[in-house]
């Protein structure tokens, strides 16, 4: 029997999580569907009881529901509880297990497709919302010798700084403050929402100057304007986070199918020329 799967979020009509799945599928010989749902606002938990009672086996959550998929859970993985939301869950009877896979993703394009690592290496990551608290700890375990979490609003990064302490050599600091450190940064990651209004994050001048790579999470939207910076002071990598999406989509495919399928080729397909 096909098995049902599908990504929910609202608005839903941009997802590619349909294609990639789809060609993991047809990629690995798995007999499942995999759709896209737009659920109601509000209404997260009776459209999730339904695609259950119809029998599915998994699901996607992308914004705004990660929050509510994490309340819905009746499992928490180790990331998604220090993420504080859901990307993935599983439905098995009535074990509703819930996984992270965001931060992971991140890691694996980075270090994987990239060929860039993170051991021992300087990291800055700009922004101190969902999407950054989710790549705090997958960046940690990378063991960089400095995590740098910089935020408009200092009071989140000190939050997160705290939930995190103990986790690994992790730093907060304001943007202007950024101008006076002495070293540079090798991995630079804006995980702010900056990109997605054309915004720029309040970088001082020098920051990005003789970064390896710098990774934008947002994808799809070609040279931002955080993108652009690095260029212009000479960093060697630029990315933006198709790679990610993919790789945390072979983690989901993985976990529910127990077949790891390659990524390389769908990321070329989904990727939007960064010029
Ligand atoms: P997400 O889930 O995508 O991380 P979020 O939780 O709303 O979204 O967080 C958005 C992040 O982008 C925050 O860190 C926000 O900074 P503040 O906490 O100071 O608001 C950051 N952000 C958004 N626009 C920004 C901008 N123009 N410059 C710098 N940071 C920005």
């Amino acid at each position: 029997m096909t098995d049902r799967y599908a990504v929910i979020g609202n608005p839903i009509g941009f997802t590619k999580s349909p294609f990639i799945h789809g060609t993991f599928a047809k990629a690995t010989g798995q007999d499942l569907s995999y759709e896209a749902i737009e659920g109601p606002i509000g209404g997260f938990a009776a459209t999730v009881d339904q695609f259950r009672a119809d029998g599915a086996k998994g699901l996607n959550i992308t914004a705004p529901f990660k929050l509510d998929a994490f309340a819905y859970a009746t499992e928490l993985s180790e990331s998604a509880r220090r993420a504080g939301a859901a990307n993935c869950m599983k439905f098995e009877g009535d074990r509703i297990i819930a996984e992270n896979f965001d931060g992971v993703g991140l890691v694996r394009d980075i270090t994987i497709n990239l060929d860039v690592k993170m051991k021992g290496r300087r990291v800055l990551m700009l922004g101190a919302g969902g999407a950054a608290r989710g790549a705090l700890l997958p960046f940690l375990r990378q063991e960089p010798s400095e995590l740098v979490l910089v935020n408009r609003t200092l009071s989140k990064a000190v939050a997160l700084a705290e939930e995190f302490a103990g986790c690994g050599p992790l730093m907060i600091s304001g943007y202007a403050e950024l101008a006076d450190l002495a070293e540079g940064y090798d991995v630079v990651v804006n995980a702010t929402s900056a990109s997605l209004r054309g915004e720029m994050p309040p970088l001082p001048g020098n920051v990005l100057r003789g970064a390896e790579l710098a990774y934008e999470l947002a994808y799809g939207k070609g040279l931002t304007p955080f993108l652009q910076a690095a260029r212009a002071e000479g960093v060697a990598k630029l990315a933006d986070g198709v790679g990610m999406l993919v790789e945390q989509a072979a983690e989901a495919f993985s976990w529910w199918r127990g077949v790891r399928p390659s990524t390389a080729q769908v990321i070329v397909e989904l990727t939007v020329p960064l010029s």
